[in-house]
């Protein structure tokens, strides 16, 4: 039994600590699964940016397309690199031991990441990669340390540096605070952009996770305007029998 609890609490401070993301804050990701504009464009970096070495192996191309608001033929133009055939699932062509030799690690499927991780997790995650010479992709990653994953998106965000910061709060105590910075100044430019880029991905990941919810969110409404109309005409009911009554 105390073998037992001693497991349970280890477990729950271990899940504790890895939904913290190691002590760092994380950023909120303000994604919006109803924004089709916005899953249109996070599925496009998703399959640029992504497939190559994670699937989505759940998803099926016809459904996202359908869910997505796309034609097939958008779909098979835009979105589908891997086959040509809109039945297919997400699944890609990399092996997984090929996977394991080339990163130390299989990039494992993104299906229910979202879910696993949180949507604030995956946003930070994503803008917080920075140089590290000590690795072996020459980069590190403030909430996922020693992280196998290269900077897939430097190109659209820039490099990053860690800068460590002395501050002093209001009883006059010093702490170091690490943050990031962009290695070029002229990045900044396009700082707003890579945030947009972010929740895009991270709306389409959170999608995938779930297309159910999509159906949930559009169903909501509709319940909730039968209900209220319903009421009105319960409402008068209820007035044209008690008339009687008084
Ligand atoms: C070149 C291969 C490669 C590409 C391209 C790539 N990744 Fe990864 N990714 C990896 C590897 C390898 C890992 C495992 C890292 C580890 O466990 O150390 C990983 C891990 C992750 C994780 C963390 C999974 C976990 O265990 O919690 C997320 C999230 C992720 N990738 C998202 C993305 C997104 C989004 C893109 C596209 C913008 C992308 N990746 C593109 C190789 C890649």
């Amino acid at each position: 039994m105390r073998r037992f609890i001693l497991g349970l609490t280890l477990l729950l401070s271990t899940s504790i600590a890895l939904a913290s993301g190691g002590g760092v804050e994380l950023q909120k990701a303000h994604n919006d699964i109803t924004d089709k504009a916005s899953l249109q464009a996070g599925a496009q970096l998703f399959v640029n940016y992504c497939m190559g070495c994670h699937s989505t192996k759940y998803s099926r191309y016809q459904r996202v397309a359908t869910d997505l608001g796309l034609s097939n033929e958008e779909m098979m133009k835009n979105l589908m690199f891997t086959t040509n055939k809109i039945g297919e699932t997400m699944t890609i062509a990399m092996d997984a031991d090929d996977g394991e030799r080339w990163f130390g690690v299989t990039p494992p499927d993104l299906s229910t990441i979202a879910r696993a991780r949180g949507t604030d997790w995956l946003y930070t995650y994503l803008l917080s990669f920075y140089l590290d010479p000590s690795r072996p992709m020459g980069v590190n990653n403030l909430v996922f340390k020693d992280v196998g994953m290269p900077h897939v998106l430097w190109d659209r965000q820039g490099w990053q540096k860690v800068v460590h910061e002395t501050v002093t709060d209001s009883h006059g105590k010093t702490h170091e605070v690490i943050k990031l910075e962009l290695v070029d100044k002229a990045d900044e430019a396009k700082a707003d952009n890579y945030r947009q880029d972010v929740r895009n991905l991270v709306n389409f990941l959170d999608y995938v996770g779930e297309p159910a919810k999509l159906i949930r969110y559009d169903l909501g409404w509709k319940v909730l305007l039968f209900l209220a109309i319903f009421f009105v005409f319960a409402y008068f009911l209820k007035k044209e029998y008690w008339r009687d009554v008084h």
